[in-house]
């Protein structure tokens, strides 16, 4: 089945980067949020990132106003669901409001309709089972940035069809991703290797081995990476890394994925990393 509209749940910094990156590959997309002003600020931040990629000539103004008017926006769920193809959820990493949104979404869909979850490690049977269609409900993992990661990690549910499972491969592939399929079990591949190493440099500010800086200079210099596990974290959201985290812990019954207390700190804080100005670094 070749899909054709693609509404996004959430239209945070991963429901924003999907809705832009299925905008420029075509698809009519429909992007939603709890209020008028998130669902805005959302299309407003795809429209500067674009406006961007015009500055550096990569874009033509046509084409930017094009993947633009690809989008509409909602913030009526029955709206997002009653003509997609698929849907891709991206809110808050909690079981309980995914579980909810699929319920809904299974009533107010067509029977045809794939529903995928950007979820970062919590379990799609579960999704599915929120659901009465779980052989078309299936994970598509999107890397942040979205517009820049060449991943998507494809999670099958006990369930998902090979239908759903093919269809889904060549929707991230139309997207100009590169889709790779791993198994059901929490943190899937990526958050069961990266997180852990987030959270151990969390440990290692905890227990004052070096400051955040020091730690991310190490990681920089000494292992190549782009951004510093610190950096990183503030970045994908201290509130998604610590809900990741005890998703490992809850899944495996193994203290090796312990939450660090620092990180539930500053949660309980409101420091959230860059989106909400501060976290192991201040943003302004
Ligand atoms: N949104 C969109 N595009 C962005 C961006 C953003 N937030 N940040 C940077 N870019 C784009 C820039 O516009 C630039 O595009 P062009 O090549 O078209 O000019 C390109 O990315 C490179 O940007 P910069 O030169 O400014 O910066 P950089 O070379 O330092 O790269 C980075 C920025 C790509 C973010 C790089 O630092 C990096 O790869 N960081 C690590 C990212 C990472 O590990 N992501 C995975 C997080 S874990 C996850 O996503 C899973 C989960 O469930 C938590
Ligand atoms: P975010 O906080 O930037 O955005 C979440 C959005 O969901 C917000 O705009 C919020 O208003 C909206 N939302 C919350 N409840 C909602 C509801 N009931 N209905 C509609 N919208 C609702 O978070 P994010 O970083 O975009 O993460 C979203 C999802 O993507 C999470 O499951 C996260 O684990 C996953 N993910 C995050 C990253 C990352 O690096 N941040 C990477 C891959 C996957």
């Amino acid at each position: 089945m070749e899909l054709q509209r693609v509404s996004v749940i959430g239209a945070g910094q991963m429901g924003g980067g999907i809705a832009q990156v299925a905008a420029q590959a075509g698809y009519q997309v429909v992007l939603l949020d709890t209020t008028e002003e998130r669902v805005q600020a959302g299309l407003e931040r795809i429209g500067s990132l674009l406006s961007r990629s015009v500055e550096k000539g990569k874009l033509s103004a046509e084409e930017r106003e094009a993947i633009l008017g690809r989008i509409t926006l909602t913030t009526d769920l029955a709206v997002a669901g009653q003509d997609a193809d698929l849907v891709i959820e991206a809110v808050v990493e909690k079981m309980e409001v995914k579980a909810e949104i699929f319920t809904r979404l299974d009533e107010y869909c067509p029977s045809h309709t794939i529903l995928a979850s950007n979820t970062s490690s919590l379990p799609i049977t579960e999704i599915a089972a929120a659901t009465r269609r779980p052989e078309q409900v299936i994970g598509m993992h999107f890397m942040n940035p979205v517009p820049v990661m060449k991943l998507v990690e494809v999670i099958r549910g006990l369930a998902t069809s090979e239908e759903t499972f093919q269809a889904v491969m060549a929707a991230a592939e139309r997207m100009g991703k590169t889709p790779v399929e791993v198994n059901d079990y929490p943190g899937f591949v990526s958050n069961r290797i990266l997180m852990p190493m987030i959270n151990e440099a969390i440990f290692a500010v905890y227990e004052g081995v070096a400051t955040p800086e020091a730690i991310d200079q190490v990681m920089k210099l000494g292992m190549n990476h782009p951004m510093g596990p610190l950096t990183l974290a503030d970045f994908i959201g201290l509130d998604t890394c610590l809900y990741i985290m005890e998703t490992l812990y809850e899944g495996f019954g193994d203290s090796k994925y312990r939450p660090c207390p620092l990180l539930r700190k500053y949660v309980k804080a409101g420091w959230l990393g860059r989106k909400s100005g501060r976290g192991f670094y201040s943003y302004s």
